[in-house]
């Protein structure tokens, strides 16, 4: 049943244009996805909500943009030459590799049956001559540490902020854009006193919260979980982990770690640089330390996604319709004369549509095939209404807005959607 809701969700997502296997039309690469329209434009609001989120409207929060590409040395610091690796078995037979800790018989092939070899450690970082594709997009924030602090007010506590794509090289990347081998992430590294961790940390897990609903998660699927010891990054002192009930499992969704002083302090060993911060007041000279929280673009929309799937039953007809949050929904409007043949209201529902796409950009018209057709294309889509020009717009100019969720339909003067839909919008 919830795999089969995965199932549903990748063919709708493939079939309207949210995503596609990446270089499909040479078969595809494993562990790559591309967005097509509607996708790159969700994920585009995504981003712009995140930032809005967490970065514009913190006074203390300075957004970046670093390189994909950093030298080994970053990568020395960092300990991820080191450190970031998985375990991996090898099959003799086929040469299949799998992750050791995820086949079920450690002897044999899952896939051919043939002899599996002896586990070894298999770093997950791309190689290409002596420059690596970052693993996580924290070391950009961490070597441009001194940069921030030189070249802006900042001051303690502050965070710096980015997003941007990472890339893995998983052995066994499964699960649509659960896990990939090129991803975005949305991430932020909070510097602050030793003191003031625990603080910092209980007010950004605070906040994950609200990011969680105001993006459209659905809350009852996400669960927080105090990761182990043994379990956690090696950089961390402690971790939380957001997990969500996708349909293969519950799994990590976000983190958010302590990182103390870890990046700075092997930064500053590394590349000979004082990485200190001097406190304004007393001149004291200190390391600051790190509370991190990250998120996953790719698996924010998977959970979005798996959160606004629904199915019901509409004037006696199954639907399927996303029930996405209108300030992320990639069209937030569409706009559709009742039927194609008649110029009036064609010409009319194009007025419409041109004024509307001037407030808000991302609307659509849409005049091919019957109305129904057409409320159920955007209800797969997830456009929250549907502006219908009818007979009646002729005589008296109003018009029909249809809501998504209820099917309802409501009758408002073409003067005045536009303060109707900034009212529900905003
Ligand atoms: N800077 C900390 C860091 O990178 P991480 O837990 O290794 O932490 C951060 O990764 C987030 O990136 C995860 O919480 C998850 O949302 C996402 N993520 C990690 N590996 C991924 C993969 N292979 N495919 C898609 N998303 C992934």
């Amino acid at each position: 049943m919830a795999e089969n809701k995965l199932e549903k969700i990748v063919s709708l997502a493939k079939r309207r244009g949210f995503v596609y296997p990446a270089s499909e039309i040479y078969g595809g690469l494993a562990g790559f996805w591309d967005l097509g329209p509607y996708g790159a434009q969700l994920a585009h609001n995504i981003k712009d909500l995140w930032w809005n989120h967490f970065v514009k409207s913190h006074e203390d929060m300075y957004g970046i943009a670093t390189t994909a590409i950093m030298p080994e040395a970053v990568w020395r610091a960092s300990g991820h030459l080191e450190d970031f690796a998985d375990p991996m078995v090898e099959c003799k037979k086929c040469e299949g590799r799998f992750r050791a800790d995820q086949v079920k018989d450690e002897k044999k092939c899952p896939e051919c049956g043939g002899k599996l070899g002896n586990s070894r450690q298999f770093n997950l970082m791309f190689k290409t001559g002596e420059v690596y594709l970052r693993p996580e997009i924290a070391q950009g924030m961490f070597v441009n540490f001194k940069n921030v602090l030189d070249t802006t007010r900042a001051a303690l506590p502050f965070g710096i902020a980015q997003i941007g794509k990472a890339y893995r090289n998983e052995i066994s990347p499964r699960d649509f854009l659960f896990r990939v081998r090129e991803f975005d992430l949305m991430e932020f590294e909070y510097f602050c006193r030793e003191k003031e961790w625990p603080e910092h940390f209980e007010r950004w897990r605070k906040e994950m919260l609200s990011w969680i609903a105001s993006v459209g998660i659905d809350e009852s699927m996400v669960h927080e979980i105090e990761v182990p010891e043994n379990d956690r990054a090696h950089y961390s002192k402690r971790t939380v982990d957001f997990e969500f009930d996708y349909p293969f499992g519950t799994k990590e969704l976000y983190g958010l770690a302590y990182r103390a002083d870890y990046d700075l302090s092997r930064h500053m060993k590394e590349s000979g640089v004082d990485l200190r911060y001097a406190d304004p007041q007393s001149g004291e000279k200190f390391v600051p330390h790190v509370v991190e929280p990250t998120f996953g673009l790719g698996r924010t929309i998977l959970a979005v996604l798996v959160s606004a799937y629904a199915e019901d039953d509409f004037g006696g007809e199954p639907r399927t319709y996303l029930k996405l949050k209108p300030s992320i929904a990639p069209v937030k409007i569409a706009v559709f004369p009742l039927v194609k043949n008649k110029p009036d209201l064609v010409k009319k529902a194009r007025e419409v549509y041109q004024n509307l796409r001037k407030e808000f950009g991302a609307v659509e018209f849409d005049d091919n095939g019957n109305i129904g057709k057409r409320y159920r294309r955007q209800d797969e889509i997830g456009t929250p209404w549907c502006v219908t020009i009818d007979y009646q717009t002729l005589e008296d100019d109003t018009v029909t807005v249809r809501d998504r969720d209820s099917g309802k339909q409501e009758r408002f003067a073409i003067k005045d959607l536009e303060t109707h839909f900034l009212s529900v919008l905003r």
